[in-house]
């Protein structure tokens, strides 16, 4: 029998189905890659005809697909996009979704992808009415509902969440997003580490020393702010997007490309993460605010809501024990770059003649999750003409180099697709997410006890609080950024 395909977006006059999920559908019908039978329906209160909804979801392509833009191709795109205005958490407005979909569903059988691009206080509601509308009942075609981070608060309402939602669908039907896992290069973590022989027998506490993550924003919270002085950047990059490439950095080689194999793989490795305990919470974490937050129009006066921190973790287990894992992320930095760096080990031995109290560089290892998309690695090699001198060169691959332009997808590309395939290997489960605040929480409450350390202001365009800097210069280290910039220090 005839499939149909739905993908419809609630919340759809937002910024995300601007900036990100248009362009990605539009993207993937350019490739081909949509089944046939797709209609992609934009759900918000906003008043919209089709054709005005469509005009502006072209703009969104036009600015944010620029270089696949085609105005022919738009028009046949365009087509499949309809409008409705509605309010998910009003019942019956919900009802009139259903039946605009049945209608042209037609008596096919009706797979429908429900993409939550709402407010996070709205997804359980959202969910509850989906259900009690019958409008995720799998008899004639697949549901499955998309949730967008951040999924609850902490771990008590992230687990209050699963279970609302686990009342009305099956695991299954349930993808939480996280877009970094969308992204090319992290995705290319899995195919470095697990189809090359050379890295994995040296990826362990042997031969690594320590591993730095680096998610850098240059831009200030913006519009944001009101959202964002609630959350902060621990809950907004570093529960999610940052421990998700600690995990893809740390897990053991799941034994296939399966979903279930891989989310088992990430799921202990995030149990065997050492939460800091709030007596070690000054010496472990750095939080900051840029200087000029408080001016920002929706924060709250005085706004202690971090914009800034980093972090020591300890991994306790066979491969990483002992191993620190720095990680920090912030808003108004100096640079936009997402970054990690493992640091090897340095030879036990020297036996080359090097001036007095210096020791040659430890090999390190650059993958570049964005920009300048790539790997580095840095090696000792003999100055030509010279009896043993040794300098730090690179050996580089660069994605545009290797791959040429435009071979860079939206993440969202592969995160849509994946869904409408029904593969949830790049979503996480709900047990990574609670074990994710689990790691989380005693840090965020610590943060308001007399264990807290202090919140540092930094200038906007630097890169971040000199403590950071202090936090793994205890260790005897320094933060490197490879990608795409100059070596610092
Ligand atoms: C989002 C955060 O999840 O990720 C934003 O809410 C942040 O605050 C963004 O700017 C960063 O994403 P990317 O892909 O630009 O690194």
């Amino acid at each position: 029998m005839d499939e149909s395909n739905a993908i419809v977006i609630f919340g759809a006059s937002g910024d995300l189905t601007l900036r990100k999920l248009m362009p990605s559908l539009y993207d993937l019908y350019r490739k081909g890659r949509l089944p046939k039978n797709t209609r992609i329906v934009g759900v918000s209160r906003t008043e919209y005809s089709d054709d005005a909804f469509r005009d502006h979801v072209e703009a969104g392509v036009k600015e944010f697909a620029k270089a696949s833009y085609d105005t022919k191709l738009w028009a046949k795109f365009a087509a499949n996009v309809c409008y409705f205005r509605g309010d998910l958490t009003d019942f019956e407005q919900l009802q009139g979704v259903d039946r605009m979909l049945c209608e042209w569903e037609d008596g096919r059988i009706g797979n429908r992808l429900y993409y939550l691009s709402v407010a996070p206080n709205l997804y359980e509601q959202a969910v509850a009415n989906l259900g009690a509308a019958d409008m995720v009942h799998q008899n004639h075609g697949w549901r499955r509902v998309v949730i967008e981070k951040p999924f609850g608060q902490d771990l008590v309402s992230a687990r209050e969440l699963n279970c609302a939602i686990h009342r009305v669908l099956d695991e299954s039907q349930i993808y939480r997003i996280d877009h970094y896992l969308g992204k090319e290069t992290v995705q290319n973590l899995l195919v470095f580490r697990f189809a090359n022989t050379l890295y994995e027998p040296v990826w362990n506490r042997n031969y690594i020393d320590h591993v730095q993550i680096t998610a850098a924003e240059t831009v200030d919270v913006g519009h944001r702010a009101e959202f964002y002085d609630k959350v902060g950047v621990v809950r907004d990059m570093m529960q999610n997007h940052v421990m998700q490439l600690l995990t893809f950095v740390a897990f053991e080689p799941p034994a296939s490309f399966d979903a279930e194999a891989l989310r088992n793989e990430k799921a202990k490795v995030l149990s065997a993460i050492r939460p800091i305990r709030p007596q070690d919470v000054s010496a472990s974490t750095v939080r900051g605010q840029y200087r000029t937050y408080r001016d920002t129009p929706g924060v709250a006066p005085g706004s202690t809501t971090p914009t800034y921190a980093a972090m020591r973790f300890y991994i306790d287990n066979w491969r990483w024990q002992g191993v620190p894992f720095y990680i920090r992320s912030g808003k108004a930095l100096a640079a936009k770059v997402t970054e990690i760096t493992i640091y090897f080990k340095r030879p036990p031995h020297i036996m080359f003649p090097m001036p007095a109290g210096t020791k040659p560089a430890p090999n390190r290892l650059s993958i570049c999750i964005q920009p300048d998309e790539g790997i580095h690695f840095s090696f000792q090699a003999k100055v030509p003409d010279t009896p043993a001198e040794m300098r730090t060169v690179d050996m580089s691959f660069q994605y545009e180099e290797s791959f040429g332009a435009l071979t860079i997808p939206e993440a969202y590309e592969r995160l849509l697709l994946d869904v409408i395939k029904g593969d949830a290997s790049l979503f996480t489960r709900s047990d990574a997410i609670e074990r994710s605040w689990q790691l989380i929480d005693p840090i965020l409450e610590s943060w308001q006890t007399q264990y807290a350390p202090p919140l540092y202001f930094y200038e906007s365009g630097t890169w971040g609080p000199a403590e950071a800097d202090e936090l793994i210069a205890h260790d005897g280290y320094h933060w490197t950024h490879d990608c795409g910039l100059e070596e610092e220090g």
